[in-house]
């Protein structure tokens, strides 16, 4: 017999039917006991006069006859609140133990290291699940968007050389080439902007981004995800035209919200840090849940001053300066205006990019300013600079990120809650036992000690 969905009951009243799924709950009423039937399209009840050793959460296969509910018996919370299913006969597939928390509930007041541990149990709750659904509903949105606007998705490499986008790279060591390391990327800033050499001129990937900083709530720790974009023979106008109108649709289509004003309004930063103290603000003057208050922040500085460093680049150092501060480069750095353009959504920063520099001379200028010696510029960097020496289009993009954008389309508050397996901020994997030792052979064969 063929597998039912929960949902298909709605369609097939007086049938024999077969599902299969979790049980979500047990009620036990004397002479008959309910086991409520769950699988991926949602709940069904089940009904049974005889008693069975099933407890919640077992894996189980029923077998029975989808009735109409009496009127007053009918469930509107429920999608299938009109029907339930006359058990005939119930096999159990898988006992289950008891569950380490409750996953019935929204889960923000368990804690949260317990829920990395067991986080397929975890995603077993509702909230999580809506949450994946709507990120994927959201990816696909973006992949057509794009697609249909004649742009390719290309995979770049996820073992290569240092990508500076301001935190520390996490490295992994070559068996082949002892003493030699991998970075992984913290972005796919140079292979995007080969990729505009060689000619492509749009392309996207959703692509794995890697760093090793401090986490925040809207910072994953270690890893994560964005929409990166990139074009040739373009403008800053032309990145921000078609950002803006993905994501208005993207709003519209898929979160069923509504943007706050379209376009985009576009402020300069220094007006932003006046206006709002930040370059990451709010617009909605109440925190209305169905609206997403996009803008766009240009005019950035180039070059800022951080705790660690006194002149640092404020996007990464392929951002190109304005035309009209470049002879201000070496002369007066802090006070030259780029081309960087930031996407800002209730209060978060949802999107970084940029128009790049494409001279050669100009781009090894500014790694000098940022404290590189020529060597370092030529074994860093040599194969982006050499790039240019074969006809490099003008070009630019953007990079969404999509954590953030799941923040300010759910509500959630921790990039944790729209990642099915995140890293908790101490570095450890969910589930997974990672960071773990290695065994000695492992590091014999890596040629590596460790003290
Ligand atoms: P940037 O470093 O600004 O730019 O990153 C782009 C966007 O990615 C998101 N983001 C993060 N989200 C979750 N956890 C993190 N740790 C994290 N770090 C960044 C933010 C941010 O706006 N290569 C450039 C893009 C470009 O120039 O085209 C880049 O990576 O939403």
């Amino acid at each position: 017999m063929s597998r039912t969905y929960a949902l298909e009951c709605n369609q097939k009243i007086g049938k024999k039917v077969q599902l299969w799924g979790w049980i979500n709950t047990v009620r036990d009423h004397g002479k008959i006991t309910f086991y409520d039937l769950r699988d991926l399209t949602g709940i069904v009840q089940t009904v049974s006069r005889n008693k069975h050793k099933i407890t919640e959460e077992d894996v189980v296969s029923i077998k029975g006859i989808v009735k109409k509910r009496p009127d007053r018996l009918i469930n509107p919370l429920l999608k299938t609140g009109k029907v339930e299913v006359e058990i005939e006969s119930i096999q159990i597939i898988s006992k289950a133990n008891t569950l380490p928390f409750p996953i019935d509930t929204d889960g923000l007041e368990i804690d949260e290291s317990l829920r990395l541990k067991y986080r397929y149990l975890d995603l077993r709750r509702e909230r999580l699940k809506n949450n994946l659904r709507l990120r994927q509903q959201m990816l696909s949105f973006m992949r057509q968007f794009l697609t249909e606007s004649g742009f390719i998705e290309i995979e770049t490499p996820i073992l290569t050389k240092a990508t500076p986008e301001g935190a520390r790279d996490f490295l992994v060591p070559s068996r082949l080439q002892k003493g030699k390391f991998y970075a992984l990327p913290q972005s796919p800033q140079q292979y995007k902007q080969l990729l505009m050499v060689a000619g492509f001129e749009k392309y996207f990937q959703i692509a794995r981004c890697f760093r090793d900083e401090d986490p925040r709530s809207d910072r994953a720790y270690g890893e994560f995800t964005q929409l990166d974009v990139e074009m040739s023979y373009v403008t800053q106008d032309d990145i921000l035209e078609l950002t803006e109108r993905l994501f208005k649709e993207l709003t519209e289509k898929i979160f069923k919200k509504k943007v706050l004003k379209y376009p985009f309004p576009r402020i300069t930063h220094k007006e932003a840090i006046k206006k709002y103290g930040s370059d990451k603000f709010d617009m909605r003057i109440k925190k209305d849940p169905n609206v997403l208050s996009f803008a766009f922040v240009v005019d950035f500085p180039l070059f800022e001053k951080t705790k660690n460093q006194p002149i640092s680049p404020s996007h990464h150092p392929f951002t190109a300066p304005k035309d009209d501060y470049v002879h201000l480069l070496e002369s007066d750095p802090m006070k030259v205006l780029s081309w960087q353009h930031d996407l800002v959504c209730n209060g978060l920063e949802v999107g970084g990019g940029s128009i790049r520099i494409i001279d050669a001379e100009i781009q090894k200028k500014v790694f000098k300013i940022l404290g590189y010696s020529s060597r370092e510029i030529e074994t860093k960097f040599g194969h982006l600079l050499k790039s240019f020496g074969w006809g490099v289009p003008p070009h630019g993009g953007i990079a969404p990120g999509i954590e953030r954008i799941m923040m300010a389309a759910t509500g959630e508050e921790n990039t944790r809650e729209v990642t099915a397996f995140p890293m908790a901020s101490s570095g450890q994997t969910s589930v997974m036992d990672a960071p773990s030792a290695i065994d000695d052979g492992s590091l014999k064969e890596l040629k590596l000690k460790t003290i």
